[in-house]
C-alpha cells in the first residue's frame, strides 16, 4: 500500500483493492474532528460510546480518545473491522494528539486483541464483516460509519447493515458519515433515522442521521 500525505499534513494509505485512500485528500485529522467527532456530538458527551464501522488506521479512534482524555471522561469504543492492518503499518500514521498517542502506542504493542482497557476507557475490536457480526443492542451514543465509498464497498452501506446499526444506537444518538449518496440516504431513512444533509469541510455535503424513529423490526 502506498503512503500519502493529506492536505492537513496527516498521513493516510491508498488501498489498491478498493482503488481509494483511507481518508480524503483534504485531511485525515480534519475529517475525524469536524465530521465524526463533532457531528455526532461525541466531543460533548459525558460518557461517549462509539460504534465505528471500519477502524482502518485508527484516526477516528484517536481523535475521540484525545477529546475524552482532554475532558477527563472515559471513552468506550467498539470498532468493526474486516481487515485489521498490521501494527507496523499502523505505526506509520502518527498524529499530533499528545494524549491519545501515548495510549495508542500501548495498544499497538498488543495489536490486534479483542479488547484493550485502561484508565482512559475501552476499545473493543470486532474482527469481521459488519454484515455478519453481532452488535450490542442500544450500545452506542454515536456511530462513525466509515467504510470505503458506497461505490467501492457497497455491502457496508446496505439496508441490512443500517438496520443493525440503528438497533445498536440509543434513541437520539447520531450517525455521521462522509457519504452523501442518494440511495444510501434513502436506506438510512428506512432504517429509522432522520436524515440531515450537512455542509462538509473540503466536500459539499456530509450526512448525519439521528435515531429518532422506533428501531425497525
Ligand atoms: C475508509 S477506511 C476507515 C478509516 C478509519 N475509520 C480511520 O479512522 O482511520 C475503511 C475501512 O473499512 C473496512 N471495511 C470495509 N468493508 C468492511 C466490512 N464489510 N465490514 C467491516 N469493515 C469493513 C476496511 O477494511 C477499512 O479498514
Amino acid at each position: 500500500m502506498e503512503r500519502l500525505l493529506t492536505q492537513d499534513g496527516t498521513p493516510t494509505f491508498y488501498h489498491p483493492g478498493y482503488g481509494e485512500a483511507y481518508h480524503p485528500r483534504q485531511g485525515a485529522l480534519l475529517q475525524a474532528r469536524r465530521l465524526y467527532l463533532e457531528k455526532t456530538l461525541t466531543h460533548l458527551h459525558p460518557a461517549p460510546r462509539v460504534l465505528e464501522v471500519g477502524f482502518g488506521l485508527g484516526v477516528n479512534f484517536r481523535v475521540a480518545l484525545e477529546s475524552a482524555l482532554a475532558r477527563g471522561v472515559r471513552l468506550r469504543y467498539l470498532a468493526v473491522e474486516k481487515a485489521p492492518l498490521p501494527k507496523e503499518l499502523l505505526a506509520e500514521v502518527p498524529l499530533p494528539l499528545p494524549r491519545a498517542e501515548g495510549v495508542y502506542a500501548e495498544i499497538l504493542k498488543a495489536w490486534p486483541e479483542e479488547v484493550f482497557r485502561g484508565p482512559w476507557g475501552e476499545l473493543r475490536l470486532v474482527i469481521g464483516d459488519v454484515r455478519e457480526v453481532a452488535l450490542p443492542l442500544g450500545y452506542a451514543t454515536a456511530v462513525y460509519l466509515d467504510p470505503f465509498s458506497p461505490k467501492a464497498n457497497p455491502e457496508a452501506w446496505s439496508l441490512g447493515v443500517l438496520w443493525k446499526i440503528r438497533l445498536a444506537l440509543r434513541r437520539g444518538g447520531r450517525l455521521a458519515t462522509y457519504s452523501a449518496q442518494g440511495a444510501f440516504r434513502r436506506a438510512l431513512a428506512q432504517a429509522g433515522f432522520r436524515v440531515h444533509r450537512v455542509p462538509g469541510v473540503g466536500k459539499r455535503e456530509w450526512t448525519v442521521g439521528i435515531a429518532v424513529g422506533a428501531p425497525p423490526g
